[in-house]
């Protein structure tokens, strides 16, 4: 694949910062969207702005099958076994809570645990916490390695009787480290413990089989792949969905109401209560096109070599440190400039045009585990070029003099 090839999809990359060509590197943050992608949000507001499902009409007959056929395209994209296991939410942070409260309210009792890993984002933690503390659970953590590889040994030992699931990322939004899914489901599942996955950093990267992973539940964001925000995906095995209690009620995800009871929908509609985002929906369709076209495998390859080379050239630079070197990572580039704060790096580079994310990236506790107030990320996408990590890496030799 060349970028230059789909670079005249994503029109916004061409713009000025301050006067320089803006160079674009804050995709684990959110990617650019195609043209297809906007233009299929336009024309669904242009000609078939409805609402689905319930309307007797012509324009809601077509949005409701653009929606549901999208619903078919992701259930393909991830390999699950039945359409009505893909669930629509807002993106990978509602995905969660909905799991971990749903799953909790029928799962969780006092005094079972829940494993987590140390490298989590808050939005595979915060929600587990109030998890546990509405059901008297615990939580426990997987520790992490220096390079920032996940100890299998310890989660073999944190698992017991009491453990009722694990919940672990794919990919560090931090430190790029890919885990080994497959294999933590193979140990959870030894236990007969079910396995939620964050795939909010995975999907945009690499092929994901949800089948072949053989987790329960697998959560993302459409705006970290390309498509519009304000609609993710909650996977979820069939068998647990259908024990699993609502999480939101409303309309939709009702069969039958009285005031003395109600009886649910069936999946996914159970889980999908209010009127959804149809339009980010049917651009979601569009950006799942362009992965597709474009060949994952294909931007797989070029983010490596990109990461490869911006990682090689950063090492060049006097007391740059990064952190997340795990063997198996992918384009995330977390980095420090001597004992420089992470923001001053930032906003000096944004100053040069170059868009990096500064902070502790929603992932605290693994800026106490370096004991560092936080980083600055690089992340790179399809459209990047080498082009621009010459220009990001010129610009840190332009600052990293007065930074130290
Ligand atoms: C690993 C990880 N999990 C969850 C999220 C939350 O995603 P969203 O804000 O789209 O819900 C992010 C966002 O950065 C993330 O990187």
């Amino acid at each position: 694949m060349n970028p230059l090839d789909i670079r005249p999809l994503f029109p916004i990359l061409d713009q000025t910062a301050y006067g320089k060509p803006l160079v674009y590197l804050d995709n684990a943050a959110t990617t650019q969207k195609p043209l297809p992608v906007i233009e299929a949000l336009s024309n669904y507001y242009l000609t078939i702005n409805s609402n689905i499902h319930r309307g007797a009409h012509y324009l809601a007959a077509q949005a409701t099958e653009q929606y549901e056929a999208t619903r078919r395209k992701v259930q393909a994209f991830i390999n699950a076994r039945h359409s009505h296991e893909i669930v629509f939410t807002r993106g990978t942070t509602e995905s969660i809570n909905l799991v971990a409260f749903s799953f909790g309210q029928r799962f969780l009792n006092p005094g079972d645990e829940v494993v987590i890993s140390a490298m989590e984002h808050h939005s595979n933690i915060v929600p587990w916490q109030l998890a546990c503390q509405r059901h008297g659970a615990h939580l426990r953590t997987i520790p992490f390695s220096d390079d920032g590889v996940l100890d299998l040994d310890a989660l073999r030992s944190l698992l017991n009787e009491h453990t009722r699931i694990v919940a672990v990322n794919h990919v560090s939004n931090t430190l790029g480290t890919v885990n080994p899914i497959a294999e933590i489901v193979k140990i959870a599942h030894s236990h007969n413990i079910p396995v939620l996955v964050d795939g909010a950093q995975s999907i945009a990267h690499m092929a994901v089989d949800v089948q072949a992973l053989d987790c329960d539940f697998y959560c993302f964001s459409g705006h970290k792949m390309y498509g519009p925000m304000g609609v993710g995906i909650m996977y979820g095995r069939e068998d647990l969905l259908e024990q699993m209690p609502p999480y939101q009620g409303g309309g939709e995800m009702i069969k039958d109401v009285t005031f003395e009871r109600t009886t649910y929908n069936d999946l996914p509609f159970k889980f999908e209560a209010g009127t959804p985002s149809v339009g980010d929906v049917i651009g979601l369709d569009k950006a799942i096109d362009f992965m597709l076209q474009t060949g994952i495998e294909n931007i797989a390859r070029h983010e490596k070599q990109l990461t490869d080379y911006a990682t090689q050239q950063l090492l060049s630079i006097d007391g740059i440190r990064i952190f997340g070197t795990a063997p198996h990572k992918t384009s995330v580039i977390s980095f420090l400039v001597g004992n420089a704060h992470p923001y001053d790096t930032g906003t000096l580079l944004d100053k040069l045009g170059i868009a990096v994310r500064t902070g502790h990236h929603c992932t605290q506790p693994i800026m106490d585990r370096y004991g560092i107030p936080g980083t600055v990320r690089a992340s790179f996408a399809a459209y990047n070029t080498t082009d621009e990590v010459d220009s990001f890496i010129a610009a840190l030799n332009r600052i990293a003099p007065m930074l130290m």
